[in-house]
């Protein structure tokens, strides 16, 4: 990466701070007014990094760890899927079992099922990448509410992106959702609050 794509980059990721900030909020009211998490989250298709066709349904009776991000990512996706397993390695192993660690990739033209499983096993052995045609993806995003678009049009864009990680309950609807850069052992403390 060029000196000039990482300026470039901080540069989005400062801006996107900023609708971060708005998302969050936004978001907060939207889940305290339904009081349930039902506006995030639901019915997806995707490929697995076997190259398997899931749906949500194979992930009901579990909890889920989602994160949404792209596997060109140069810093904030590596930081949040090392804090999601670090958090993971952390929690009562009885509690771990448990959980389901995932990794949706918002960037599907570049990230294909044989980059992202090599790409998952940087982090934890049990992390599942999910990928799937860009209407596929598009619909996913929706239903979490991410959002995510390509810095430029050159072969090495950056994506900016939204940066949470969903904790879904074992039927699928949100149980919390953590901020970007939030320290593992306060997330292996809320999972371990929340995942029982
Ligand atoms: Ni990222």
């Amino acid at each position: 990466m060029t000196l000039n794509a990482r300026a470039r980059h901080y540069s989005t990721a400062r801006f996107s701070g900023a609708i971060l900030v708005l998302t969050v909020f936004l978001s907060c009211s939207a889940i305290a007014e339904k009081s349930g998490g039902e506006l995030i989250g639901g019915a997806f298709n995707l490929l697995n990094h076997h190259n398997e066709p899931v749906t949500e349904k194979d992930f009901l009776g579990k909890f889920m760890l989602v994160y949404f991000g792209y596997t060109y990512c140069p810093d904030v996706c590596p930081t949040d899927l090392q804090i999601m397993s670090e958090a993971l390695r952390m929690v009562d192993p009885a509690i771990a079992r448990d959980i389901t660690p995932v990794f949706v990739s918002i960037d599907p033209e570049r990230d294909t099922v044989a980059l992202m499983a090599q790409y998952i096993r940087h982090f934890h052995k049990n992390l599942i990448g999910l990928t799937g045609t860009v209407d596929q993806v598009r619909a996913i995003k929706s239903k979490y509410r991410v959002y995510s678009a390509k810095s430029d049009n050159t072969a090495n864009y950056l994506v900016d992106h939204t940066a949470y990680t969903y904790l879904m309950n074992k039927d699928g609807t949100l149980l919390k959702h953590f901020n970007h850069a939030l320290p593992p052992e306060k997330m292996a403390k809320q999972i371990m609050a929340l995942a029982r």
